[in-house]
């Protein structure tokens, strides 16, 4: 199957909200809201270790599965890695929140050529991919929950979620 197929027609899945870039700052904050609300978490980073220590102490403190995947995003390979992470763990992605990015300081003249590419590997082309894959579940939640769409370019148009995590716990 293509890996952006809809996972519409398999409710055998999970549910999860994925969070990138979930093992710090703004993106665990994140993290611990959704699971707050009740919500099974993946979260992604590099650092295997941070993360799962980060997916152990929320699903702790807030009682809900917290897995993890350690996956390079600033890689095609790496987003290719969290669609199968999905697939292997029986999850869909019902929420997804491409918080992981990466910046520079000083004059763009400046910059080095390789850390600007990457910065739009990250920042550009994984929230493309990650979206896209993510898209076919995250509509169907996202048309009870919201009707914010985005428009890319004129040609296609895509739901956001609110930042708020959706109720799951009654
Ligand atoms: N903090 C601010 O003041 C601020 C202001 C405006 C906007 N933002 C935006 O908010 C977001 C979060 O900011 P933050 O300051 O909370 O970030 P942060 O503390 O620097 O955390 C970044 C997270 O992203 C992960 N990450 C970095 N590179 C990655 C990669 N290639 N693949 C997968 N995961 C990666 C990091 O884990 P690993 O290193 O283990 O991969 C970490 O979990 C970013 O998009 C940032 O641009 C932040």
């Amino acid at each position: 199957m293509d890996r952006h197929d809809a996972r519409d027609d398999q409710p055998e899945l999970a549910p999860a909200a994925v969070i990138t870039g979930a093992t710090q700052g703004i993106g665990r904050a994140l993290a611990e809201e959704f699971a707050k609300h009740g919500h099974t978490l993946l979260l992604v980073a590099r650092n295997e270790e941070a993360l799962a220590k980060t997916a152990r102490e929320i699903a702790s403190a807030h009682d809900v599965p917290a897995h993890h995947a350690a996956c390079d995003l600033a890689t095609p390979e790496g987003c290719d890695q969290l669609v199968e992470v999905l697939r292997t763990k029986g999850l869909y992605c019902e929420s997804l929140v491409n918080n992981a990015a990466i910046m520079t300081a000083g004059f763009f003249q400046d910059q080095d050529r390789e850390q600007l590419l990457k910065i739009v590997d990250l920042n550009v082309r994984a929230v493309v991919d990650l979206t896209r894959a993510s898209c076919p579940t995250c509509w169907r939640a996202t048309k009870a929950a919201s009707s914010t769409s985005l428009r890319w370019k004129g040609s296609c148009r895509c739901p956001i979620r609110r930042l708020t995590p959706p109720p799951r716990r009654s």
